[in-house]
C-alpha cells in the first residue's frame, strides 16, 4: 500500500507554488513605465526568498494590447514593450539555477484581428468562425454585446467571444488545432515547464452554431473538448511528464470544473473561480471546498487562487482582516496554492481616476504596480519604475512594498514566506488527506481542517474575537500574526481574522 502521506510520488507543480507574475506591472528595468522582462530577471531574488516552486507569466507576446496582451499577433515570439527572446531565454535559464520553473500563458481561443492568420484572405475564412446569421452569443467583457462583428470585406459575421479585436479560432478546423500545438512545441523545446491555458474550456463550440439555451451553452464545453484536452496533453509529453497544463476555466458549477481534472489525459489542475468569488464565509467556504474535494476523482489534484488579475484583490473584497487567514487557506489546503503578485504584500487595488483607465473591463485597480519600495524614499515609481508608472501605484505603498515588509519580522511578506516554507517542509501539508471539521462541532466563524496525521488548522473569518477547542496534545506550530511562542498549547480564543497552525503527538 503506498503512503497517502508520501511526498515522493508528487510532481513539482503538486510540492510547491506558483506565482503569477502579470509582466507589465512586475518591475520595470528600462525605465518606460512598464514592466518587463528584464525587470522580472531583477526581481527573481524576491520570488526565490518567498520560496515559490514556479512563476506563471502572463502573456509576454507581440500584442496590439487591446486586451494587454490576451490579443496575440504572434505566438512565438516576444511584444518589445517586454524585451526579445532572448530576454526570456535568460530568464527562463537563470529561474532554472534558483530552482524556479516557468510557465507561460497559452491563449489557443482567440488571436488579435492583427494576427497574420486574420490577415491572410487565404486562411482567415477557415481558421476563424464566421456566420451570415449571427446566433444569441454574447461577449463576455462587462460591456459585453453580440460576440459577433461584420468583417470588412466579405460582409459575414465574425465570431468574438471576447473583444472585436479578439476573433475566436476555429478549432474544428485541424490546421489550427496543429498551428496551435506547434506553438506548445516552440516554447516547449526552448525549456517551458508548462502552460496556463487561457478560457479553454471556450475552445470546444457547437459547430452548428445553435443559439444558447437556458441551462446549455453552444459556445463553450462543447462535446469535443475531451478529445481535443487530450491531444493537447498528448503534445506535452511529447517532452516529458513533467510540463505542466493548469486551465482557466469558468464553467457554470464545481462539478464541470471538475470534470477537466478527473479526464485521464484532462488537465492537471484547474482554476476553480467559484472559490475566488466566495463571500467572506467560514461556513460558505467550508461547504465548496468540501463539495470540490468530494468531485475529485482519486489522483486529481485541486488548484487554489484567491487572486488574479481579473479580479478586485482580496485585501479590497474582503478586507483588511481577510488577509492573513486567506494566506494560511491557501497555504495548508491540499493542491497548488497560486498567488497574484503583491498578494504576498497583502496589497489592495490602486483607485483610478478616470483619466487614467485604460483597460476595457475595469480590471486596471488589481493590475497596479507592485511596489518594490517605499515611495518617500524611493520616489513616485515606488522602485517599480524610475519613469512614470503606466498606472498609479497603491495607495498603501509606503507599508505594502517589498523592501519595507522583507525587513519586518511580522509583516504579511514574513508570513507567506513561513507559510511557504513550512509548507514546503511538512508532507502533511503537501500530501496528506484534508478533513473538515463539521461547521456544528465550532463556532460558524472559524473554519477547522486536519491535515494528514498530525496537522490542524484553524481560520478565523470574523475580525472578532472567537473560541476554538483544540485536542489537548495540540502544540502551535505557526500563527497568522507571527507572534506566538510555537510549541505551547494553541490558543483558546483566535483574535479577530487570526489563523493558528498547530500538531498534535
Ligand atoms: C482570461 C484572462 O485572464 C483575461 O485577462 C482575458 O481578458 C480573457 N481571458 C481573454 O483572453
Amino acid at each position: 500500500m503506498p503512503d497517502p502521506n508520501s511526498t515522493a510520488s508528487l510532481r513539482w507543480w503538486q510540492r510547491g507554488a506558483i506565482y503569477q507574475i502579470y509582466p507589465r506591472s512586475f518591475r520595470d528595468a528600462d525605465g518606460d513605465g512598464i514592466g518587463d522582462l528584464r525587470g522580472v530577471l531583477a526581481g527573481l531574488d524576491h520570488l526565490a526568498d518567498l520560496g515559490v516552486a514556479a512563476l506563471w507569466l502572463s502573456p509576454v507576446y507581440p500584442s496590439p494590447m487591446a486586451d494587454f496582451g490576451y490579443d496575440i499577433s504572434d505566438y512565438c515570439d516576444v511584444a518589445p514593450v517586454f524585451g526579445d527572446l532572448a530576454d526570456l531565454d535568460a530568464l527562463i535559464a537563470a529561474a532554472h539555477a534558483r530552482d524556479i520553473r516557468v510557465v507561460l500563458d497559452w491563449v489557443p481561443n482567440h488571436t488579435s484581428d492583427q494576427h497574420p492568420w486574420f490577415r491572410d484572405p487565404g486562411r482567415r475564412d477557415r481558421w476563424y468562425v464566421w456566420t451570415d446569421r449571427p446566433n444569441n452569443w454574447r461577449a463576455q467583457f462587462r460591456r459585453g454585446g453580440p460576440a459577433w462583428a461584420r468583417g470588412a470585406t466579405t460582409g459575414r459575421f465574425y465570431l468574438h467571444s471576447f473583444l472585436p479585436q479578439q476573433p475566436d479560432l476555429n478549432w474544428d478546423e485541424p490546421a489550427v488545432e496543429a498551428a496551435m500545438h506547434d506553438v506548445l512545441r516552440f516554447w516547449l523545446a526552448r525549456g517551458v515547464d508548462g502552460f496556463r491555458m487561457d478560457v479553454l474550456y471556450r475552445i470546444a463550440k457547437d459547430p452548428a452554431l445553435q443559439d444558447n439555451e437556458p441551462g446549455r451553452a453552444h459556445d463553450q464545453d462543447w462535446e469535443t473538448m475531451q478529445e481535443r484536452l487530450a491531444r493537447i496533453r498528448g503534445v506535452l509529453e511529447e517532452f516529458d511528464e513533467d510540463r505542466l497544463a493548469v486551465g482557466e476555466l469558468h464553467l457554470p458549477t464545481q462539478a464541470d470544473v471538475a470534470r477537466y481534472v478527473n479526464w485521464p489525459a484532462g488537465l492537471h489542475m484547474a482554476h476553480n473561480f467559484h472559490v475566488l468569488e466566495l463571500p467572506w464565509s467560514a461556513s460558505v467556504f467550508h461547504a465548496t471546498l468540501t463539495e470540490l474535494y468530494a468531485l475529485l476523482a482519486p489522483g486529481a489534484w485541486a488548484a487554489w487562487c484567491l487572486n488574479n488579475h481579473d479580479y478586485s484583490r482580496l485585501a479590497t473584497r474582503h478586507g483588511a482582516h481577510a488577509v492573513r487567514p486567506a494566506a494560511m487557506l491557501l497555504a495548508t489546503l491540499r493542491g497548488t496554492p497560486f498567488l497574484f503578485q503583491g498578494e504576498e504584500l497583502g496589497l489592495t487595488d490602486a483607485p483610478i481616476p478616470p483619466d487614467r483607465v485604460v483597460d476595457v473591463d475595469g480590471r486596471d485597480p488589481e493590475r497596479a504596480p507592485l511596489p518594490w519600495q517605499p515611495p518617500t524614499t524611493a520616489g513616485p515609481g515606488a522602485g517599480f519604475t524610475t519613469g512614470t508608472p503606466w498606472l498609479p501605484i497603491a495607495p498603501d505603498a509606503e507599508a505594502r512594498n517589498v523592501a519595507t515588509q522583507r525587513d519586518d519580522p511580522r509583516s504579511v511578506l514574513a508570513l507567506y514566506r513561513a507559510l511557504l516554507a513550512l509548507r514546503r517542509e511538512t508532507p502533511d501539508l503537501q500530501a496528506g488527506a484534508i478533513a473538515f471539521a463539521a461547521p456544528d462541532e465550532g463556532d460558524p466563524d472559524v473554519l477547522v481542517y486536519r491535515r494528514g496525521r498530525r496537522h490542524l488548522v484553524a481560520l478565523n473569518f470574523s475580525p472578532e474575537p472567537r473560541p476554538v477547542s483544540w485536542p489537548s496534545d495540540a502544540r502551535t506550530v505557526l500563527c497568522t500574526h507571527l507572534d506566538r511562542d510555537a510549541a505551547h498549547a494553541p490558543p483558546p480564543v483566535l483574535r479577530g481574522g487570526e489563523g493558528v497552525i498547530a500538531r498534535v503527538s
